[in-house]
């Protein structure tokens, strides 16, 4: 499912970003430029974030280089 319209990306796109290390909006936009448009659809992507890590478990995996 379209989360960004304007970026065309998916939740799945999201939840990969978030999987490699993005913990915030502003990352996710940094990675595959979610939420860099509009910005109608950052609520939609943080809570994604939430949901991928629970504040109680936030330990995303460091970005490589
Ligand atoms: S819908 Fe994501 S930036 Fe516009």
């Amino acid at each position: 499912m379209y989360v960004c319209f304007c970026a065309a990306v998916t939740d799945v796109e999201v939840r990969a970003c978030a999987m490699d290390g993005a913990g915030t909006v502003e990352e996710v936009g940094e990675w595959c430029l979610a939420g860099t448009g509009c910005g109608g659809c950052r609520e939609h992507i943080a809570a994604l974030l939430a949901a991928t890590w629970p504040a109680e478990s936030w330990e995303p995996l460091q970005r490589s280089a």
